[in-house]
């Protein structure tokens, strides 16, 4: 393995597809080894655009305007950061040898779509999860909720941050979810997942890493657990380590192990669970850094994004928990552009912690605008001082 030059003939390009939080802590870690970043979103100054040599915008669902990018720029690699992107193209791209997709491009293309995800862990791999069934159409839904029971989950095949997702109770309801679904899809190809409801006790992700040891030969490795906490699907804290039963922690480890080594290709994925007693359910699975993961960024010798970064290049990995650690998401609370920031110093004037700011030139009351990470001798303490924090950060609209 040899890495090059930024911004001359030896360079190694890096194309993100997809430039939030999550692709400029990417980013960040890929400038450190002088790799070329090249960052592409679906608009203007996306985080990871601030921190990357060069930028596009285009439509990344549009395969077209996909393959005209990956032609002229000719990275070595495509790192995605969302699910929504044209993934038969990344496929075509690995097969004619253009450039390598992170992990693989298989692993893209499965992991966007819930039902082949599903179906691989569940049928396949034949690992615990809810139980599940698919509708093409309203009658469907009916039938396959009716099979499933109630109170059961209903989301679209195609979507991510619990766009389009309702816990329907009775029957009365499924007219509002099919039409919720409709709308909150990706791809408004009308299919849905009927899951029935798990009562876990809590869920965790588990940022699972496949990358080659020093033999070369693929090796899976795990992060210290992450818990979380959810409102309307998307998650609002998140600390590390959670507290496991060690049967619990094997077969958690035993699940994600097998998800990911069937997925396949090289870097890191977020494996979340759902965990009651010593009972482990695989939920779902991104491969790329996962959103709970930036806790990472405070409790580990090595953040997710750093793992990540390290796996594709094939380089040696360290899972090791620093420290118990925390994050909770700091919301624009307001409607407008170019927000400005006060309550810094309040924030930062807690112990052990560390304020990351997106800089999204667009607010919205529920948009993630940034995350207060923090550190403790137990997560109790992390939890408080992360939310704390959080809670001191005050975005506004600036009125002239
Ligand atoms: N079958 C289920 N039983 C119990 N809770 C569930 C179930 N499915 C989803 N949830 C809850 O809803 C949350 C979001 O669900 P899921 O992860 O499937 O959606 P998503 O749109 O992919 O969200 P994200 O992109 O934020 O991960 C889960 O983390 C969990 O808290
Ligand atoms: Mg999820």
């Amino acid at each position: 393995m040899k890495l090059g030059t930024a911004l001359t003939a030896s360079a190694t390009k890096i194309m993100l597809l997809g430039s939030g939080e999550l692709g400029k802590e990417i980013a960040i870690s890929c400038q450190r080894y002088g790799l070329e970043v090249i960052a592409v979103d679906r608009y203007e100054n996306a985080p990871a655009q601030h921190v990357a040599q060069f930028r596009h915008v285009i439509d990344m669902t549009d395969g077209g305007q996909l393959r005209a990018i990956v032609e002229r720029e000719r990275p070595e690699w495509i790192v995605p950061e969302i699910e929504a992107l044209a993934t038969d193209v990344l496929l075509e791209f690995e097969q004619e040898g253009l450039c390598r997709v992170v992990p693989c491009a298989g692993a893209v293309h499965l992991t966007m779509d819930r039902e082949g995800i599903r179906r691989l862990a569940a049928e396949d791999l034949k690992l615990p999860t809810s139980r599940y069934a698919f509708a093409g159409s309203r009658d469907e839904l009916g039938e396959a909720a009716d099979r499933i029971g109630y109170p059961c989950f209903v989301k679209p095949t195609m979507s991510s941050s619990g766009k389009g997702q309702s816990v329907v109770e009775d029957s009365g309801q499924l007219d509002a979810a099919w039409d919720k679904a409709r709308e909150g899809g990706r791809v408004d190809r009308g299919r849905v997942i009927v899951e029935a409801r798990i009562d876990f006790e809590y869920e965790i992700t588990l940022l699972t890493i496949r990358s080659p040891d020093e033999r070369g030969r693929p090796k899976i490795s795990f992060c210290e657990p992450i818990g979380h906490r959810q409102e309307n699907g998307d998650y609002v804290e998140s600390w590390q380590p959670q507290p496991m039963s060690g049967e619990a922690l094997r077969e958690a480890r035993r699940i994600a192990g097998a998800v990911v080594e069937a997925l396949g290709g090289q870097g890191l994925f977020g494996v979340e669970l759902f965990v009651a007693g010593d009972r482990v359910w695989f939920s779902e699975v991104s491969p790329r850094p996962h959103d709970t993961g930036m806790v990472t960024m405070a409790s580990q010798v090595q953040s997710e994004f750093e793992l990540h970064v390290r796996a594709f290049l094939g380089l040696p990995v360290d899972t090791r928990l620093l420290r118990p650690g925390a994050s909770a998401v700091i919301y624009g609370g307001v409607e407008g552009g170019g927000l400005s920031y006060a309550g810094l110093e309040q924030a930062l004037s807690l112990p052990e912690t560390r304020l990351r700011l997106f800089a999204k030139p667009l607010s919205h009351v529920r948009r993630r605008m940034g995350v207060a990470l923090a550190t403790a001798g137990d997560i109790e303490l992390a939890r408080k001082r992360a939310v704390s924090c959080a809670g001191k950060v005050r975005p506004h609209l600036n009125r002239r």
